[in-house]
């Protein structure tokens, strides 16, 4: 099984790249916060509450997010792989999943980082702001905010895939085309 996170701060490209992995390696797409979107648009109680944090661009529990995963992994049991979008985004998510592909009697191949600085970050976010509809998008302080949740909380994952010899990182600044020729290669050397 070909296993890839995908990692970055907000806007580095994530769900971008995503798009393009999946149809060349026939990977299932699982994004945190598209699944957590799902549930604020079919306004179930987990949406509700979900939502409060992530209009203030603030992390949700990790419990909440861990229990997503697993419910997905139970439900594509003969997927070829994953691309995991926006998680493992804390410390205790990374040892989360690595106890599930255990479970699953798979593993992680590999971490790929975006690396994108935040003035780009800030900009990319705020134009997609204009028609995305995502609160989160809406105003520059809560860009921020998430910026700083991930240097906070999230950043420190890429140690964790690092001391397990799997880190990869490439600039996140380009095209998009460019971007995802540096990623196949990451991928087809995994
Ligand atoms: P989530 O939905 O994961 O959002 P995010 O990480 O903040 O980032 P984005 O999805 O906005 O960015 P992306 O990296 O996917 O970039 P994209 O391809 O869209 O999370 C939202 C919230 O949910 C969190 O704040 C949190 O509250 C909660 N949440 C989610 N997962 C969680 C977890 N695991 N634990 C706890 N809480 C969680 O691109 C961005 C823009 O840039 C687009 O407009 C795109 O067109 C453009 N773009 C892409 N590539 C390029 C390029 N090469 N050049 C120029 N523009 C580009
Ligand atoms: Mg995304």
């Amino acid at each position: 099984m070909l296993n890839l996170v995908l990692f970055g701060p907000p806007g580095a490209g994530k769900g971008t790249q995503s798009q393009k992995l999946i149809e060349k390696y026939q990977l299932v797409h699982l994004s945190t916060g598209d699944i957590l979107r799902s549930e604020i648009a079919n306004g179930t109680e987990l949406g509700l509450e979900a939502k409060k944090l992530m209009d203030q661009g603030i992390l949700v529990p990790d419990e909440v997010v861990i229990g997503m995963i697993s419910n997905k992994l139970d439900s594509n049991k003969e997927a070829n792989g994953f691309i995991f979008d926006g998680f493992p985004r804390t410390v205790a998510q990374a040892e989360a999943l690595d106890a599930l592909m255990i479970s699953k009697n798979t593993a992680i191949s590999g971490m790929v980082a975006l690396d994108v600085d935040s003035e780009e970050l800030q900009n990319r976010l705020l134009l997609r702001g204009k028609d995305s509809g995502r609160p989160d998008d809406a105003n520059p302080d809560i860009i921020r905010r998430r910026i700083e949740e991930y240097n906070n909380k999230t950043a420190p994952v890429a140690n964790f895939y690092k001391a397990q010899g799997k880190y990869y990182s490439i600039d996140g600044i380009g095209s998009i085309d460019e971007i995802f020729t540096e990623i196949s290669k990451i991928v087809d050397g995994l």
